[in-house]
């Protein structure tokens, strides 16, 4: 077997237990999974498509295809050929399996920021490559490096990396024949800054090559329970991965596909959704500071990053006693043992409630 991390959440367990002996019952901010409706205009395009005997195209729809490069070009101004759009079962299982795809092997480092969403570590230890986790790529000196991962706005703390900072990493990336995957599935979510694509001009300067953009419909419009994200960019890279991908039997089902069309195709669901998302979040983030709790970056996406200074399970356990459960920093690097990470989705009444409990 593959030597994989143990799975961080189940530390949590005795937290939750503690959080679920609130009076008020437990308000659970630790997974960032959505807890509001499915858009109507979504599921009646998975309905309408249920009929499907046939097996689907690992390439997705062209409707589908092109509704993506449609999205990316109105709402991030961002141009792809949709030939050059591959839809995912969600982006989790592209983090994993990217470096193996790419064929990354052993001895080669998958690089990802020291703070992280956990999966480009298990991603490279599944291509039997070496997780590297790294803020400064110029540290690593004259290094060939097969794959860099960057993700803005970041999970778990809510930074948004600047076009200038972006276009370092693509300029450092050419240099060392390096292919950059960004994580791009919160770049919906900005709030005081506004988070740009990998593949924006501004960025890589007109030229995909190397170049791959991941985006998730989780969280724009709900769809984590659908399995729905596609990746777009360097279309040469984007070919190759569908071949392997074809042999693979990585397919979005059907339904899903003309599911994640109606999603692409419409922006009123996502305002509505992201309006949500503010509303908890400006109640939220006074209520921690006012109860002595520092937040830091969290500029954009689904997640407050805070610390009271003490030691993230000191405040796990805090929290939990008001019977508010969050994450502790650590789950995503080293550098989080004083943070914990919480999330936005939870429904008004229960952001409510954390609300009056931390006062
Ligand atoms: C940074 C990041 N990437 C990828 C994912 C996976 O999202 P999904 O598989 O739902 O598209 C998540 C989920 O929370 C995430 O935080």
């Amino acid at each position: 077997m593959i030597g994989l991390p143990d799975f961080p959440w189940d530390r949590l367990t005795p937290y939750k237990e503690l959080a679920l002996e609130h009076p008020g019952g437990i308000v659970d901010l630790s997974v960032g999974t959505p807890v509001d409706p499915v858009p109507d205009v979504v599921r009646r395009a998975l309905a309408d498509a249920s009929d499907s005997p046939g097996y689907p195209l690992t390439y997705g729809t062209e409707r589908l295809r092109a509704a993506a490069a449609g999205w990316l070009r109105r709402r991030h101004g961002v141009t792809v050929d949709p030939a050059a759009v591959l839809p995912l079962i969600g982006s989790k299982e592209f983090v994993a399996w990217l470096p193996t795809l790419l064929g990354v092997g052993p001895g080669r480092r998958v690089i990802f920021p020291e703070l992280a969403y956990p999966t480009y570590d298990v991603g490279a230890r599944l291509a039997g490559a070496e997780p590297y986790a790294t803020d400064g790529l110029v540290a690593l000196g004259p290094e060939r490096v097969p794959l860099v991962w960057v993700n803005s706005p970041s999970n778990p703390t809510g930074r948004v990396l600047p076009a200038e900072h972006l276009r370092k990493v693509v300029s450092w990336a050419r240099e060392h024949g390096a292919v950059v995957a960004s994580d791009e599935c919160y770049i919906e979510l900005g709030w005081e800054e506004e988070p740009i694509s990998i593949l924006h001009p501004d960025v890589c300067g007109g030229s995909h090559e190397g170049l791959l953009a991941v985006h998730s419909l989780s969280k724009r419009s709900n769809l984590a329970g659908y399995r729905a994200g596609f990746v777009t960019g360097d279309p040469a890279l984007v070919k190759r991965l569908l071949e392997v991908r074809k042999h693979a039997g990585m397919m979005v089902p059907a339904p899903v596909q003309a599911a994640m069309t109606a999603a692409l195709d419409d922006d009123a669901h996502a305002d509505e959704q992201r309006a949500r998302y503010a509303a908890r979040r400006a109640v939220l983030r006074p209520a921690l500071e006012a109860a002595g709790w520092r937040i830091e970056h969290s500029a954009a996406g689904l997640y407050l990053w805070a610390s009271d200074g003490t030691g993230c399970w000191d405040q796990v356990r805090a929290l939990a006693g008001k019977g508010i459960l969050v994450a502790p920093g650590e789950f995503y690097g080293t550098a989080g043992d004083r943070h914990v990470r919480i999330a936005l989705t939870a429904s008004d009444e229960r952001i409510g409630a954390a609300v009056l409990r931390l006062q």
